[in-house]
């Protein structure tokens, strides 16, 4: 089983504001250019994001699967937040999104179908960052589809796990195994 340990992390945190986004929010400092990037261009096409969620601690993890818990019970929230120690938000590498001024993307019946959410899902992958959760693939990607969480994992990689078709962690197995 992979983990995290309580006691990570990143040393590098800034926030979000230094990306051209809304602050409130922390992310390590090396992907803040891509993510700069990514912010300006959906600006530009017309479809702005803006973060929900982004760096979050061990002990904010537990709590966010707890209030999960609370909504809709144990099972429930297993499919739909990790549990402390095994978020790629405590990586400080990975986002929400939704559109800006726009409600909770997860309150959306698919934000990919909504403007910024579409662009999210075509364009992210050019800026370095892919969506972790895709439709359809509960099964192989361990949660349900969230069309709002990406992580960042850089240019190259990011365009290969797109060019391959599979999902993040498929093609994190199939490079490294499990
Ligand atoms: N919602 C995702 C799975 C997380 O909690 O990291
Ligand atoms: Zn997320």
């Amino acid at each position: 089983m992979y983990q995290l340990p309580s006691s990570y992390a990143p040393g590098d945190l800034v926030s979000t504001s230094t990306a051209a986004l809304n602050s409130g929010y922390s992310v390590r400092s090396i992907i803040t250019a891509d993510l700069r990037a990514m912010a300006m261009a959906a600006r530009d096409a017309g479809r702005p994001i803006q973060v929900v969620s982004a760096y979050r601690s061990y002990t904010q993890q537990a709590a966010t699967f707890d209030y999960w818990v609370s909504i809709g019970g144990y099972q429930h929230a297993l499919l739909t937040s990790a549990r402390a120690g095994h978020s790629e938000h405590q990586l400080g590498t990975t986002l929400d999104f939704t559109s800006l001024g726009g409600a909770a993307p997860w309150t959306y019946s698919d934000w990919a179908s909504t403007p910024a959410g579409g662009w999210m899902a075509a364009n992210a992958w050019r800026h370095g960052f892919v969506m972790t959760y895709p439709r359809g693939e509960t099964a192989t990607a361990c949660y349900s589809y969230e069309p709002w969480h990406y992580r960042y994992v850089g240019k190259p990689t990011a365009a290969a796990v797109h060019d391959s078709g599979m999902n993040l962690r498929e093609a994190i197995w199939a490079a490294h195994g499990p």
